[in-house]
């Protein structure tokens, strides 16, 4: 889990993660865009992923490390969004 969660602090440079147990990890968020070049001439960046062998028809993840559910989104990108004019949005992950 812990390598895990390196690789997504080098994802997000802006984010600063915090280690408060072996399981657990708190996502400080700050309040600029994390997005600063991926398809800035749309609202929201979504991105779907089909599998095949998935439980549920579909599942969000978070990228804006904001959601209280992380990993999976809880709509959180569009508070942040409007807050810093970012465009950042869920992972679907959805199965085919
Ligand atoms: S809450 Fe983070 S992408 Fe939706």
């Amino acid at each position: 889990m812990l390598a895990t969660t390196a690789r997504s602090v080098a994802l997000a440079p802006r984010t600063a993660a915090v280690r408060v147990s072996r399981r657990a990890v708190a996502v400080r968020a700050s309040s600029e865009p994390i997005n600063p070049s991926i398809k800035k001439d749309v609202d929201k960046v979504v991105d779907t992923v089909s599998i095949k062998d998935l439980d549920k028809p579909k599942v969000a993840y978070c990228r804006c490390w904001r959601s209280d559910t992380f990993p999976l989104c809880n709509g959180a990108h569009v508070k942040h969004n409007a807050a810093t004019g970012d465009n950042v949005g869920p992972l679907l992950v959805a199965k085919e």
